[in-house]
């Protein structure tokens, strides 16, 4: 993020993320209390914006997963090779601290996210979201991810269209 007043880095002991404060109470509680067990066990990768004072502006984790292709729409799944499922990196968490909203902060943590997906030697088909309601959701049909006909909280992007 250059020129940004932010530095993406992955979650560090140093960071402070004790006042975390997103409005969104178990996005803020995961940052708090639960983040770290998670990155240890490997369970979930942790990237965080930080100010000049080190203090986590916001944040959002990556995982595998895998996406059955019956779940995608039938436009996605025609151009994929007849697996049962393809694979994918999960966004399960992205949020900014209510200080930092409205600048741009979230759209571009995502972009990170996506970038750091589509870099990736392991390769993933999709990025996925998880959308914690309506709101969000539509924070990420904004920014082209489409809904899954079944389940409109959970959102993907191909990677290939990112690259
Ligand atoms: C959703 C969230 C991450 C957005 O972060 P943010 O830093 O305030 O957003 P940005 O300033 O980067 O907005 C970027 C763009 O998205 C748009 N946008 C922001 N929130 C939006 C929403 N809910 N619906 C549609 N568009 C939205 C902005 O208008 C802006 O558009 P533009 O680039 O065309 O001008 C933040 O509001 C948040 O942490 N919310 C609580 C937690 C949450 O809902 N997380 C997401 C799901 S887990």
């Amino acid at each position: 993020m250059s020129g940004a007043p932010f530095r993406v880095a992955p979650l560090d002991s140093v960071h402070d993320r004790s006042n975390f404060n997103c409005g969104t109470l178990p996005l803020d509680r995961y940052l708090r209390e639960q983040v770290t067990q998670d990155t240890r066990r490997r369970a979930a990768a942790c990237f965080v914006a930080l100010t000049d004072t080190q203090r986590v502006a916001g944040y959002y984790t990556l995982a595998s997963a895998c996406v059955p292709i019956i779940d995608l729409p039938p436009e996605t799944a025609k151009k994929l090779p007849r697996y049962p499922a393809v694979p994918a990196v999960r966004m399960g968490r992205l949020a900014v601290d209510q200080d930092f909203k409205g600048q741009g902060l979230g759209a571009a943590l995502l972009a990170d996210a996506l970038d750091r997906a589509a870099r990736s030697e392991v390769a993933a088909f999709v990025l996925m979201v998880d959308a914690k309601g309506d709101e969000a959701a539509a924070f990420y049909r904004h920014h082209g991810f489409i809904a899954l006909p079944e389940s409109p909280l959970t959102l993907f992007l191909p990677l290939a269209t990112v690259r």
